[in-house]
C-alpha cells in the first residue's frame, strides 16, 4: 500500500489558454506522477493545490489552541485546529511526498509556507524537550521520502552556482522536511524561465526526463529492496 501526497504550490494553473502561462513546476510534477501511475505504483493519491487554495495563516488564537492541552480545548479551539489536524493526517498517511514549487522572491511562496506552518506543530509532528540540550526539537514522524520539484526564472542556485547564496527555496524545504518525517530527498529543478532561451528549453527538458527516470528508479528500488518495500509499501 503506497500513499502519495502531492502538494502543488504555484499560483499558476498547469494549463492555461496561453500555454506560455502554464506552471512549469506543476507540469513536471504531473510528468512524475503519471509515470508512477502508469506502473500502478500508487494505491492512494492525496492532492492539494495550495497555490490556488492556500491554507489559512496561523494567528495568535491558533498558537493558543496548540499550547492548550487537548482535553482542555474549547469547541472553537478545536475548530481552529481542524485544518491543521487534517493536513497533518495527510502527511502522516503518506509514504511518498511530492512538493512542486516555484521560486518567489528567492524562497517559497507564502501559500506553501502557510501549509508548513499548519503542519509543523508541537506534540503532533515534533516534540520539545530541553533535556536534549541545544537541539530540543525532535520530529515524531519518520520513514518518508520527498521529491522536491522547483522552477525558477533565474539560474545558478546550486552550491557551486553563480547565485549559490541567494536560493532559499530548496534549502528551506530540506530543513523543514525533517518535520514531515522525511528521511530521503530527491530534487528536480528547472531554471532559466525568465531568459526564455535554449538554456531554459534544455533545463526544462532535463527536468522532465529526470521526473520520468526518478519514477522508474523509485519503483525499481521498491521491487529490489524488501526492507524499503516494507517501509514504503
Ligand atoms: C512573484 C514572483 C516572484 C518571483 N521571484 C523569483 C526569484 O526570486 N528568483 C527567480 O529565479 N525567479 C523568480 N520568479 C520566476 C518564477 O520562479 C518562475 O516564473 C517559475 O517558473 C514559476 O513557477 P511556475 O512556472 O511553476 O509557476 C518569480 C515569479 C513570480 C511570479
Amino acid at each position: 500500500m503506497t500513499t502519495l501526497l502531492h502538494i502543488d504550490a504555484s499560483v499558476r494553473a498547469a494549463f492555461n489558454p496561453n500555454p506560455n502561462h502554464n506552471s512549469i513546476s506543476k507540469n513536471i510534477a504531473k510528468r512524475f506522477i503519471s509515470a508512477l501511475q502508469k506502473q500502478h505504483a500508487i494505491d492512494e493519491y492525496i492532492y492539494r493545490d495550495v497555490g490556488v487554495n492556500p491554507p489559512a495563516f496561523i494567528n495568535q488564537d491558533w498558537i493558543g489552541a496548540v499550547f492548550t492541552p487537548e482535553e482542555k480545548r474549547t469547541r472553537s479551539q478545536k475548530d481552529l485546529l481542524a485544518l491543521s489536524d487534517q493536513l497533518i493526517a495527510e502527511v502522516s498517511a503518506a509514504h511518498l511526498i511530492v512538493i512542486s514549487s516555484p521560486m518567489y522572491n528567492y524562497g517559497m511562496p507564502a501559500q506553501l509556507k502557510a501549509w508548513f506552518d499548519q503542519i509543523i506543530r508541537i506534540n503532533k509532528t515534533f516534540d520539545f524537550d530541553l533535556a536534549r540540550g541545544d537541539f530540543p526539537l525532535q520530529p515524531l514522524l519518520s520513514g518518508k521520502r520527498l521529491v522536491i520539484i522547483s522552477s525558477s526564472g533565474e539560474f545558478g542556485f546550486d552550491t557551486d552556482g553563480i547565485r549559490a547564496n541567494q536560493g532559499h527555496l530548496v534549502p528551506h524545504l530540506r530543513t523543514l522536511s525533517k518535520y514531515l518525517g522525511v528521511e530521503q530527498i530527491y530534487e528536480i529543478a528547472s531554471e532559466y524561465q525568465e531568459f526564455a532561451d535554449i538554456r531554459h528549453q534544455n533545463s526544462l527538458a532535463h527536468a522532465l526526463h529526470q521526473a520520468e527516470s526518478l519514477a522508474e528508479k523509485l519503483i525499481f528500488v521498491d521491487q529490489k529492496s524488501p526492507v524499503t518495500q516494507l517501509e514504503y509499501k
